[in-house]
C-alpha cells in the first residue's frame, strides 16, 4: 500500500516534471482542440495547459502537478558517496538502501510511462468523444434555442390570427345580434303589409261575393204592354224603342227582346246586336239555340232604352220566323260613321231538326246582297260557296258547314269566329271575332283567316265592322 502510495507520487512527478514529456508520449499526433469550437460560451479554454483536452465537467480533468515541487524537480542533485539526495531536500540524503529505492523506480518510471500511453489515449479517445458530445449539446442547444425562436414566432403569427379571428368573430356576433334582426324586422314588416293587403283583397273579394250571389238581372222596369212580338206591341201603344216581354206562342213562357220602334216605321224585333265586343259570340251550339248576351241597359233614363250584345237564340228566331212571313233588316257601320243596311223580305229559319236553316228572298238596301248572291269580288265556284241562304247553322262544335275534309279541324265556325250559317265558308261574318279599328290583317286572325265582323261587298274580307245588327218584322207585303 505505501509503495503503491510512492509510485503513484513518483509517477505524477515524473509526469508534472517536464512538460516536454508530455509531447514525447503523445505519439498518435492527436490535436485535442482541433474540433473544439471556440464561440461558445462555456468554452474555458486555458492555454496554460496545452493539448489538455477540456471536458464539461473539471472531475474528469487530471489533476496538474503543483508548480513548485515541479521546480525543485528540475535540480539535477550529484550523487554524494554513500548515498543520494531526496528529491525532496529537507528530507536530506537518503541512505543507500533509498538509493536503490531511487533508481529502481526511476526504473519502473519507464515502464509506467509506457502503460500510461495507452491510458492517454484512451483518455484522449474520452476527451474527443466528450467534445462530440458538448458540440452536439451545444448544437442541440442551438437547435432549442431556433426551436424556441420559431415557437416565439409561431406564437406571434398565432396570436395575430387569434386577433383576427377575434375580430371576425365579434364582426359576427354583432351582425348576427344587431343586422340579422333588423333585417328580419324588415322582412316582418313587408310580411304584414303583404298580409294586410291580402286581407283588404279578401274582403273586396267578399263584398263582389256577397254582391254575385244573386244572379246579375237587369233592373229594367218591364213595360206594361206586351205582345207576340215588336210589331204587335207597337200596335198595342208601346211605342218606345227599348226592352219589352213578349210572349209569341201562349204555350210558351215570355221572354225578353229589344224593340226598335221608332226608325224603319217601327215594330223590328232585334234578333242580333254587335256594337262594342262585349260579349263573346265563339259560343257552342246550346248557347247559340238557347241565346245569349244582354238585351238591353238603362242608362239613366228609368228604363231599358239601350240594347246590348247578344244572341236572341235560334230557337226563339226560328219560332218567330216560321209564325208568319217576316222579313230582316241588317243594319251596319263602319268605323267612320258610314252606314248601310241590307233588307230581305223573306227570311225563315227552320227548326233544330234541320239545323236551323237560312232562307232569304227579297234583297234591297246598299249594303250588298251577300247572303243570296254570296261575294261579289269573286267568280264562279269561289263565289257560290259564299253564299249563305239554303246553309245550315253551324258553331265550332257542330259543324253543318259544305267544307267537306278529311281534317276534322277544317271547320269555317272554328276558323271564322262564331256561330253562322258557314258554306264554305262565307261573304258575311256577322257573329265573326270584334276588331277595333276596322282594318285587320291574316296575322291577326286567331287561324289566319278573315273571322272579323266581315261583309264583304261593302268592305271586304279584312275589314271588321264597328256595329252590325239583325232584326225582324212581320212582314204583311203579300
Ligand atoms: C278560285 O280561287 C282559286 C284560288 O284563289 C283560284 O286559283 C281560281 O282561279 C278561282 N276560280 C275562279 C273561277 O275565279
Amino acid at each position: 500500500m505505501r509503495i503503491l502510495l510512492l509510485l503513484s507520487l513518483c509517477v505524477i512527478l515524473a509526469w508534472a516534471s517536464d512538460p516536454l514529456e508530455y509531447d514525447d508520449y503523445d505519439l498518435t499526433g492527436l490535436d485535442a482542440r482541433g474540433n473544439r469550437p471556440l464561440s461558445h460560451r462555456r468554452d474555458t479554454y486555458n492555454p496554460s495547459q496545452p493539448g489538455r483536452p477540456q471536458t464539461g465537467s473539471s472531475s474528469s480533468r487530471p489533476t496538474p502537478a503543483p508548480v513548485g515541487v515541479k521546480q525543485e524537480q528540475e535540480k539535477e542533485r550529484p550523487l554524494e558517496a554513500g548515498g543520494c539526495t531526496h528529491a525532496s531536500e529537507q528530507l536530506g540524503v537518503l541512505c543507500p538502501t533509498g538509493c536503490e529505492l531511487k533508481v529502481t523506480i526511476v526504473k519502473q518510471e519507464t515502464n509506467v510511462m509506457q502503460a500510461m500511453a495507452p491510458l492517454r489515449n484512451q483518455v484522449d479517445e474520452l476527451s474527443r468523444s466528450s467534445n462530440h458530445i458538448y458540440n452536439y449539446v451545444e448544437r442541440m442547444s442551438d437547435v432549442l434555442r431556433e426551436r424556441q425562436r420559431v415557437n416565439d414566432d409561431n406564437g406571434e403569427v398565432v396570436s395575430h390570427y387569434t386577433g383576427t379571428i377575434e375580430e371576425e368573430h365579434t364582426y359576427i356576433k354583432e351582425t348576427v345580434d344587431n343586422a340579422f334582426p333588423s333585417d328580419i324586422r324588415l322582412l316582418q314588416g313587408v310580411l304584414d303589409k303583404i298580409r294586410q293587403k291580402i286581407q283588404r283583397l279578401e274582403k273586396a273579394i267578399q263584398v263582389q261575393n256577397d254582391n254575385c250571389k244573386e244572379p246579375c238581372i237587369t233592373s229594367c222596369p218591364i213595360p206594361v204592354v206586351s205582345g207576340k212580338e215588336c210589331e204587335d206591341i207597337i200596335r198595342k201603344g208601346g211605342v218606345e224603342s227599348q226592352m219589352y216581354m213578349i210572349q209569341p206562342d201562349p204555350q210558351n213562357l215570355p221572354y225578353k227582346v229589344f224593340c226598335d220602334q221608332n226608325n224603319n216605321n217601327g215594330g223590328w224585333l232585334l234578333i242580333q246586336n254587335r256594337m262594342d265586343g262585349s260579349v263573346d259570340f265563339g259560343r257552342r251550339w246550346d248557347s247559340y239555340r238557347r241565346g245569349f248576351g244582354n238585351i238591353a241597359f238603362d242608362v239613366g233614363k228609368g228604363y231599358c232604352q239601350t240594347p246590348g250584345e247578344y244572341w236572341l237564340g235560334n230557337e226563339q228566331i226560328s219560332h218567330l220566323t216560321k209564325m208568319g212571313p217576316t222579313e230582316v233588316l241588317i243594319e251596319m257601320e263602319d268605323w267612320s260613321q258610314n252606314k248601310v243596311h241590307a233588307k230581305y223580305s223573306q227570311f225563315t229559319i227552320q227548326s233544330e231538326n234541320g239545323n236551323y236553316v237560312l232562307s232569304v228572298d227579297g234583297y234591297s238596301g246598299n249594303a250588298g246582297n251577300t247572303l243570296l248572291e254570296g261575294a261579289t269580288e269573286l267568280f264562279g265556284v269561289n263565289r257560290t260557296m259564299t253564299i249563305h241562304n239554303g246553309m245550315m247553322f253551324s258553331t265550332y262544335d257542330r259543324d253543318n258547314d259544305k267544307w267537306y275534309s278529311c281534317d276534322t279541324s277544317k271547320q269555317c265556325s272554328k276558323e271564322d269566329g262564331g256561330g253562322w250559317w258557314y258554306n264554305r265558308c262565307h261573304s258575311a261574318n256577322p257573329n265573326g271575332r270584334y276588331y277595333i279599328g276596322g282594318a285587320y290583317t291574316n296575322s291577326m286572325a286567331k287561324h289566319g283567316t278573315d273571322d272579323g265582323m266581315v261583309w264583304m261587298n261593302w268592305k271586304g274580307s279584312w275589314y271588321s265592322l264597328k256595329a252590325i245588327s239583325m232584326k225582324i218584322k212581320p212582314s204583311f207585303t203579300s
